[in-house]
C-alpha cells in the first residue's frame, strides 16, 4: 500500500495567510495553496505533503480522527473543544485574547440578577465564571457576538479580541481579560508514533522558522 502524504489541516481564514507565510519561509512550494481557487486539498512542498483547508473546529475533528496528521488551529478552539491530540508548538501568530466585554459604562458586576453572556465559546465561558463562583446564563451565538448586548439579548460577551476595533466601533469595552490566544500546532496521537520521523522533520523546520 502506498502511504498517503503527510496531511496537514489548516484553519482557513485568519490563520491561513500566516501559515502559508511560515511554509514559504521554510522553503515549501506553496504555489498550489496560493492559487487554490475552490480546491480544498492541496499539495505543498512536494509529493509527500498536502494541506487540507478547514474550519477551526473541523481541524480538530480531522486531527483527532487521524485523517489528518497535523493541524494548525487557534488556542481558542483547542480550549473550547478539548479533545485527544498532542499540542506541540505555539506558532506565535494569530495572537489575540479572550475577554469579557460589556456595553460601555454598564455596571456588569452590580445588582443580584443572574447575568446573561453571549458567546461562541460556551465551555470557556462556563469555566471562566465557575472559577469566579458566579452563576451566569450562557447563550450560544455563531458569529458577530457583539450584536447580542447591543440588541439587549445579553449583559455581556465572552469573545476573542484582536485589535479591539469591533468592540470600539460598537460601543463595547473589555472589563476583564481572560487569557491570551495564538495559533498552535497539534498532532494526532497515532501519527506521532507511526510517522514520527516525518513529523519530527516537519516540526523541526517549523520551530526554526517561527518567531
Ligand atoms: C472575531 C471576534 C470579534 C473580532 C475581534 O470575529 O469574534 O468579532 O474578530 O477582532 P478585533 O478585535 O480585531 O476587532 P471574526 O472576525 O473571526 O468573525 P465572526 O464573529 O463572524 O466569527
Amino acid at each position: 500500500m502506498t502511504e498517503r502524504p503527510l496531511r496537514i489541516a489548516l484553519t482557513k481564514g485568519r490563520l491561513e495567510k500566516d501559515t502559508v507565510g511560515l511554509f514559504e519561509k521554510i522553503g515549501y512550494d506553496c504555489e498550489a495553496l496560493k492559487n487554490k481557487g475552490r480546491k480544498l486539498i492541496l499539495p505543498v512542498g512536494g509529493a509527500d505533503m498536502e494541506v487540507v483547508l478547514a474550519k477551526a473546529n473541523d481541524v480538530i475533528t480531522y486531527v483527532e480522527h487521524g485523517v489528518c496528521d497535523i493541524g494548525v488551529v487557534g488556542k481558542d478552539t483547542i480550549m473550547e473543544m478539548q479533545g485527544k491530540f498532542f499540542e506541540i508548538a505555539d506558532l506565535g501568530f494569530g495572537k489575540c485574547r479572550f475577554a469579557l466585554a460589556v456595553k460601555k459604562g454598564s455596571a456588569f458586576y452590580g445588582g443580584y440578577s443572574v447575568k446573561t453572556i453571549a458567546t461562541k465559546y460556551p465551555n470557556i465561558t462556563r469555566n471562566f465564571f465557575e472559577s469566579k463562583g458566579m452563576d451566569v446564563e450562557i447563550v450560544k451565538i455563531e458569529g458577530s457576538v457583539e450584536l447580542a448586548p447591543l440588541l439587549d439579548l445579553s449583559d455581556g460577551i465572552v469573545d476573542i479580541v484582536e485589535t479591539g476595533t469591533t468592540l470600539k466601533e460598537n460601543g463595547l469595552e473589555v472589563i476583564e481579560e481572560i487569557c491570551p490566544v495564538s495559533a498552535r500546532l497539534i498532532v494526532n496521537m497515532v501519527s506521532m508514533k507511526l510517522r514520527r520521523a516525518q513529523i519530527d522533520e516537519f516540526t523541526q523546520k517549523v520551530r526554526e522558522n517561527i518567531g
